[in-house]
């Protein structure tokens, strides 16, 4: 599915998208994304005056018109929305979010981490016992539905809201309603072609394979994201 078009004007329909950890630099380069793209984003944080802080400095580069989409509050604040982008730093995403537990009940929470560890020709995946960031996830959080999506996408070209989205997306999940409410509303809110790439399993290979992204780029001294083509 390629949820490439978007319109200038479109309206979030749902309630405001939640950010978690939405002060480092992949959520806030979401958070500029779906504002400057007319979305509603709660901006969340463990620390409300960064996240108002954060806040401001992203609305310095919106819009007049789209400023009051964005608005700062605490990681729990953005965890009471529908759809919730967990993006804090990936070695406490699990942690961070057994917090929220009460609050994520019943939401699509999305998954964006993947711990990488330098090694001697690049990086390397540095994976947790139950296989990926997103099954650790999946199980603090039972009555969530975790969803994967966005682990190639670097956030300095994310935050390039002038330029195309940087890649395409694999997005997996065991809830198939999740996923496509995923890949419709988040994906087409920041105008990314995300391909539903199978059951929450599979995360194991999209978050390692963050390392070999990351390994070439290093090698090959590029920018080089993820493209899915047809043969
Ligand atoms: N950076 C990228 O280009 C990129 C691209 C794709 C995916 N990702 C993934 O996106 C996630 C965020 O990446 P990032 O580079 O933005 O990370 P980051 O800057 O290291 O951390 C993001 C936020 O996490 C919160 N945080 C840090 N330690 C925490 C803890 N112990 N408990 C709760 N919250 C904590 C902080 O927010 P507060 O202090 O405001 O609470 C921080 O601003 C990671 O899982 C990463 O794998 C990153």
């Amino acid at each position: 599915m390629n949820s490439n078009d978007v319109t200038d004007t479109a309206p979030s329909g749902n309630g405001p998208i939640g950010i978690v950890g939405g002060t480092g630099p992949a959520g806030s380069s979401f958070a500029l994304r779906l504002a400057a793209n007319g979305h509603d984003v709660i901006l969340g944080s463990r620390d409300e005056t960064k996240s108002a802080a954060v806040v401001d400095r992203l609305s310095d580069r919106l819009p007049r018109h789209r400023t009051t989409r964005l608005r700062p509050g605490t990681n729990a604040e953005a965890a009471e929305c529908d759809i919730v982008l967990m993006a804090i730093d990936a070695a406490h995403t699990v942690t961070g979010a057994r917090d929220l537990e009460p609050v994520l009940r019943g939401k699509t929470v999305v998954s964006m981490a993947a711990e990488v560890q330098p090694d001697s020709r690049g990086m390397r995946p540095k994976l947790p016992p139950r296989g990926s960031i997103a099954a650790e996830l999946a199980h603090a959080l039972p009555a969530s539905r975790v969803v994967v999506a966005f682990q190639h996408a670097p956030a300095r070209a994310v935050a390039a809201i002038d330029e195309p989205f940087p890649g395409d997306v694999l997005v997996c999940g065991d809830d198939a309603e999740a996923v496509g409410e995923v890949i419709e509303r988040l994906g087409n809110a920041v105008g990314a072609s995300c391909y539903d790439a199978g059951g929450l399993q599979n995360a194991v290979a999209i978050e390692a394979m963050t390392a070999v992204i990351l390994s070439l780029n290093i090698r090959q001294r590029s920018r080089h994201s993820l493209e899915i083509v047809e043969t």
